[in-house]
């Protein structure tokens, strides 16, 4: 059984002056497409040192996958990709790729993501945008590679068995 955290990365959400539905919602869908455990989840504000500080933290606690939500904008509070960059020790370009390209196909405005996706250790980081719309639609793209990622990074396929997904 995969390992899961999710982490939204919210300013008004971590003040509890809005309420976070981009980390339910993105629970929800693995949990039901996946049956991978949600092992950890938070909503923190759009502070570099706390981002790091967490993905540091359950990288450290042995999470096979962590999905941030949020920040990943071109407002001046949005750091989540800076956060990122700073812990992963090797670049997924081709994750964040495909999810902007698929976005697009949905809104011009997934130009204005910046999200990016990475490794450290055998953790599989990516970053999501923060609307639960768009968490919904960049889930779609993801979840698929999922299980075969998450097999090659840990070394060990979880069912014994070799995924050929598309
Ligand atoms: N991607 C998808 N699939 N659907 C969307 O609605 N919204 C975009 C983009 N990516 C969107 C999307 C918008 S409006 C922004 S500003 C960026 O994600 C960054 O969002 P964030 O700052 O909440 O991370």
């Amino acid at each position: 059984m995969r390992r899961i955290g999710i982490l939204t990365i919210s300013d008004r959400g971590s003040q509890g002056a809005y309420e976070d539905k981009s980390g339910p919602l993105a629970a929800e869908i693995v949990a039901e497409r996946t049956g991978w455990a949600i092992e950890r989840r938070d909503v923190i504000p759009d502070e570099f040192d706390v981002i790091t500080q967490t993905l540091l933290h359950w990288c450290a606690a042995g999470l096979d996958l962590i999905l941030t939500s949020g920040g990943t904008g071109f407002a001046p509070r949005d750091v989540t990709p800076e956060a990122t960059r700073a812990v992963i020790e090797r670049d997924a370009p081709g994750i964040a790729e495909a999810l902007r390209a698929a976005s697009l196909r949905v809104t011009q405005h997934a130009m204005l993501s910046r999200a990016v996706a990475g490794i450290r250790g055998q953790t599989l980081i990516v970053n999501l945008p923060g609307n639960p719309k768009a968490v919904g639609e960049n889930l779609a793209v993801l979840l698929p590679i999922l299980p075969h990622a998450l097999d090659l990074l840990t070394g060990h396929p979880e069912s014994g068995q070799e995924h050929r997904d598309v």
